[in-house]
C-alpha cells in the first residue's frame, strides 16, 4: 500500500548525499596523489567487474563545481565527501601535498558558498598503496600513521568544516579487505582481518584525539559503522547463539571499544582458535575510547542467520558473498540465509524496519549522542527513456520507507539530526565497478553527463520542505 500521509521533519534537519574519493574522483595521477590499495586492486585482472578502475570514475576532481551548483539545485543542505589519503600524504606519511589539500578547500568553499554544511570522511577506504606494502592495517604503524594524517587534514580544513568523520565502514575494510578479500587490498587472511579491526580501532582513537588538537572546538567528531541488524532465523538458542557470534563481529567489535571501552563479551573466546588478540596492548582501549559528538549509521540491508546445525538443507548460505574465503572469521558453525522481501539490484532485501531497529539500538547503547545516517540508498537498473529522462520509482519508494523509519525513530526521541543519500550521483561501486548505479543523479559514463532522476527531484523537494511527499504524488 503507497503511503498517502505526509511526513514532516524537524526544521533543522539536513538533507545530505554522501559520495567517497575514490568513486568519483578520478585524476588518480593529477597533483602528486601515488596510489592507493584500490588503485592497486582494480588494476588486478579479475578483481573488479569488468576491469573497472576508478581512473577516471566521474571526473569529479575536475567537475565538482558544475557537481556542487547541481546539488544546490537540487535543493541539499549537506554533502558527505571523503579525502583521498594519498592526495594529500601521498606515502602515508610526512608532510602534506598542499595542492592536494587546495582541491578540498576550493571544494568546501565552493560548497559553502551555496549554502550547504560539509561533513568530511578522512578515510573511506583508499590506503596509500606504500603503507600497505610496510603491513597495511593489520599492522599498528597504520594507526599512528592515520592519526598524523588526521591532524594534517584537520588543520587546513577544520577553520571551515565543522563535521568529522573518522573512519568510514571500518568493517568492510578489515574483513572485506583482509577476510573475503572482495574489497582491496584483497588478503585472505582472517588473523589479518581481526588484527586490521583492532588497528582501525586503534587509528579511530588517536584520530579523533589528533582532530581535536587541532579543531575549534564548534567542530564535531563522529565515525561512520555500517552496524548491522542481525537476526535469527529461530527462537533456537543454537540460533540466538549464531546471531550473538555474528553481532561481535559485526557491531560489537567496533561499538565495544568506541563507545563502551572493552571488546565485547565472548569475541575472544569465538575466535580463539583464529588469534589470541596480543596486539591489543595496554592503554590501547582507553586511546580508541574517545567521547564522540555524534555517530553515523550506514544501513542498506538487514541479516539473517542460523547455525548451521539447524539451517534447513537447501537454505544455508556461507555468508561469505562472491569469495571462496570468509569475511566471518572463526564463525564456521554459523549459515546466513535471504532475508524475505523485494531486493534491490545488489539483492539487497529492502527492509527500512531494520534501519530503524538499528537506530533504536544506537540511541541505547549512547544515550544522548546525536545521530547521522551518513548511508542508505538503493541501486537500481536505471535507464535513460527517450527523452533522456530517468525515472526510478523504485529509488523513490526505498527513500520513503527509509526516512519514514527514521522519522518514527525521532518520533520516538531519537536525536537524528540528518540523513545522507548514497549516493549523490552513480560513480564506481567498489569490486562491481560501474555496473551497480546507486545515484540520485544519472551519469553517463561515456560523456560524463549529469542528469538528475525522478528520485533526485523527489529528494530535493523533501530537502526544500522538510517533508516527504506521499508515494501516491512522487511517481
Ligand atoms: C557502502 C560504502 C559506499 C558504497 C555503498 C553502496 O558500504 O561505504 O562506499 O559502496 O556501500
Amino acid at each position: 500500500m503507497p503511503d498517502q500521509k505526509t511526513v514532516s521533519f524537524p526544521r533543522d534537519f539536513l538533507w545530505g548525499a554522501a559520495t567517497s574519493a575514490y568513486q568519483i574522483e578520478g585524476a588518480v595521477q593529477e597533483d602528486g596523489r601515488t596510489p592507493s590499495i584500490w588503485d592497486t586492486f582494480s588494476h588486478t585482472p579479475g578483481r573488479t567487474a569488468g576491469g573497472d578502475t576508478g581512473d577516471v570514475a566521474v571526473d569529479h576532481y575536475h567537475r565538482y563545481r558544475e557537481d556542487v551548483a547541481m546539488m544546490a539545485d537540487l535543493g541539499l543542505t549537506a554533502y558527505r565527501f571523503s579525502v583521498s589519503w594519498p592526495r594529500v600524504q601521498p606515502t602515508g606519511r610526512g608532510p602534506a601535498v598542499q595542492r592536494g589539500l587546495d582541491f578540498y578547500r576550493r571544494l568546501v568553499d565552493e560548497l559553502l558558498s551555496h549554502g550547504i554544511k560539509p561533513a568530511v570522511t578522512l578515510y573511506h577506504w583508499d590506503l596509500p598503496q606504500e603503507l600497505e606494502d610496510a603491513g597495511g592495517w593489520p599492522e599498528r604503524e597504520t594507526a599512528l600513521r592515520f592519526a598524523e594524517y588526521a591532524h594534517l587534514v584537520g588543520e587546513a580544513l577544520g577553520d571551515r568544516v565543522e563535521q568529522w568523520i573518522t573512519l568510514n565502514e571500518p568493517w568492510c575494510s578489515a574483513f572485506l579487505g583482509y577476510g573475503s578479500g572482495v574489497h582491496a587490498p584483497g588478503r585472505t587472511e582472517p588473523a589479518a582481518a581481526l588484527r586490521a579491526a583492532h588497528h582501525l580501532n586503534l587509528a579511530h582513537g588517536l584520530g579523533t584525539s589528533a582532530l581535536r588538537s587541532v579543531l575549534p572546538a564548534r567542530d564535531t567528531v563522529a565515525v561512520s559503522l555500517n552496524s548491522s541488524a542481525v537476526r535469527p532465523l529461530s527462537q533456537d538458542p543454537r540460533d540466538l547463539a549464531a546471531v550473538r557470534r555474528i553481532d561481535n563481529l559485526a557491531n560489537g567489535v567496533f561499538h565495544g571499544p568506541m563507545l563502551h571501552g572493552a571488546y565485547p563479551e565472548g569475541l575472544f573466546e569465538q575466535t580463539a582458535s583464529v588469534t589470541d588478540w596480543s596486539y591489543v596492548l595496554d592503554g590501547d582501549l582507553d586511546a580508541i575510547h574517545q567521547p564522540l559528538d555524534a555517530l553515523g549509521l550506514n544501513y542498506y540491508t538487514p541479516a539473517l542467520v542460523s547455525s548451521a546445525e539447524t539451517a534447513p538443507e537447501g537454505q544455508r548460505a556461507d555468508g561469505h558473498g562472491d569469495s571462496a574465503y570468509s569475511p566471518w572469521p572463526g564463525s564456521e558453525d554459523v549459515a546466513f540465509h535471504q532475508t524475505p522481501g523485494d531486493r534491490t539490484e545488489m539483492g539487497w532485501t529492502i527492509d527500512p524496519t531494520g534501519l530503524h531497529e538499528l537506530i533504536t539500538r544506537y540511541a541505547r547503547e549512547a544515550p544522548g549522542l546525536p545521530l547521522y545516517i551518513t548511508e542508505n540508498g538503493a541501486a537500481c537498473d536505471d535507464k535513460p527513456d527517450a527523452e533522456g529522462r530517468v525515472h526510478d520509482p523504485e529509488r523513490i519508494a526505498y527513500l520513503h520507507g527509509h526516512l519514514s523509519a527514521v522519522r518514527r525513530a525521532i518520533g520516538d526521541g531519537v536525536d537524528v539530526r540528518g540523513y545522507y543519500l548514497w549516493s549523490l550521483m552513480d560513480n564506481f561501486e567498489w569490486a562491481y565497478g560501474y555496473g551497480k548505479r546507486f545515484g540520485a543523479v544519472y551519469v553517463d559514463y561515456a560523456t560524463q553527463k549529469r542528469t538528475p532522476k525522478s528520485s533526485a527531484q523527489w529528494y530535493g523537494q523533501a530537502a526544500k520542505t522538510g517533508t516527504l511527499a506521499p508515494l501516491t504524488e512522487a511517481g
